[in-house]
């Protein structure tokens, strides 16, 4: 198998920097499309079979050097109790947000095993396919970024409904966020178990709070988390989006690699983290609509920076978005191969 991923994940020598991207599998891939033509976003995160095939997409078109578990964040809220929708328009709806102490209290802690099998069925059929190729990373939706969805509803700007829990209502806030974690720890020791072979957790919001909230409000959930998994002796990825401002906390998480975003320069990151994590990222995913010599000069820009790290995995600072062009993504996906080799 081609480890080089984990390899770099534990900070052991490599002959290149590998690289994977966030939403590899996705709508700017005509192949996906074409299974979405038939089936709808959840029906298709369910179906162990038709999720197995999607994961699978960009680790063939691109060449990737890890594979992500094709699945939603949200996925296992709705195991807790939430009803669920994505629309195309405003992407995830959870119909009757958690605006009080009586609405936690309704949350279940799935029995992951029982209430989420397709999630488990979808790693064993991917670590059959997968076996002499790529290694497989298992996710979660860190508790903050989950919190946010549950108690907004859905997407926000200000995400005024979480700040006024957290600073009218901050027990039932704390509440909320441990019976999140209580769900998610079992949820990826099970992908683990299952078979994934490193996991990401995406802090996808937790960049709109200040450092000191963040470490109030957001820092002990996720740590606790980590902490846990980590006892699986796998990789452990903490992707923290718009996370400048917060990285000497989000050091403090204690995972094995940290992800940035595009809006920190990696060589300021990497002085931020130090020596004893991997870093990876960070191209703004909308430089894949840059000219192709402009492209590969950002790509190197980066890979040059990063070698002053632990170890680097490339990665954009963000999801690919459904404009992108794959050509593109294949070109980029190159230019790490070519570019990132170590002498
Ligand atoms: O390839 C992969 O990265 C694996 C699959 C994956 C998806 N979502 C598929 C998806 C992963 C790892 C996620 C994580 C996720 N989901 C996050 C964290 C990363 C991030 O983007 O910040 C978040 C916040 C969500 C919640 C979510 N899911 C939103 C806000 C949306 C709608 C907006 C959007 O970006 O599309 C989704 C839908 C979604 N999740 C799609 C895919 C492929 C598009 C659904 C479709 O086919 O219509």
């Amino acid at each position: 198998m081609n480890d080089t991923f984990l390899r770099a994940c534990r900070g052991e020598a490599v002959d290149y920097t590998p690289v994977w991207l966030m939403r590899q599998a996705g709508r700017y891939l005509p192949e996906y499309q074409s299974v979405r033509s038939h089936v709808d976003f959840l029906t298709l995160c369910k179906n162990p079979k038709l999720a197995a095939e999607v994961t699978l997409q960009p680790v063939d078109i691109l060449g990737v050097d890890a594979a992500i578990l094709f699945s939603d964040i949200l996925i296992p809220v709705e195991a807790m109790g939430m009803r669920l929708e994505f629309s195309e328009k405003d992407g995830p709806v959870l119909s009757e947000p958690i605006r009080n102490r009586g609405a936690v209290e309704k949350l279940v802690i799935p029995d992951v095993e029982d209430d989420l099998p397709f999630v488990f069925e979808t790693i064993r059929i991917l670590r059959k396919e997968l076996q002499q190729r790529v290694p497989l990373i298992g996710f979660a939706g860190a508790p903050f970024t989950l919190a946010t969805y549950m108690i907004e509803g859905g997407t926000s700007r200000t995400f005024v409904n979480t700040k006024r829990m957290m600073f009218q209502n901050t027990a039932v806030f704390h509440y909320l966020m441990e019976k999140v974690t209580d769900m998610l720890v079992p949820y990826l020791i099970g992908q683990i178990r299952a078979g994934a072979q490193a996991v990401q957790i995406f802090d996808s919001w937790a960049g709109i709070l200040a450092p000191a909230d963040y470490k109030k409000f957001a820092l002990p959930s996720v740590r606790r988390v980590i902490h846990e998994v980590k006892k699986e002796k796998v990789p452990v990825i903490y992707f923290v989006n718009d996370c400048a401002g917060i990285l000497k906390e989000v050091k403090n998480a204690g995972a094995d690699v940290v992800s940035v975003d595009w809006r920190i320069d990696i060589a300021d990151a990497i002085k931020k983290l130090g020596k004893k994590v991997t870093i990876q990222g960070n191209l703004d995913p909308c430089a894949l609509f840059l000219p192709r010599e402009k492209l590969e000069e950002k790509v190197k820009e980066i890979l040059w920076k990063g070698e002053a790290a632990k170890s680097h995995i490339f990665n954009l600072g963000h999801g690919v978005l459904p404009q992108t062009p794959v050509e593109q993504v294949i070109a980029l996906v190159d230019t790490v191969h070519t570019f990132g080799k170590r002498g």
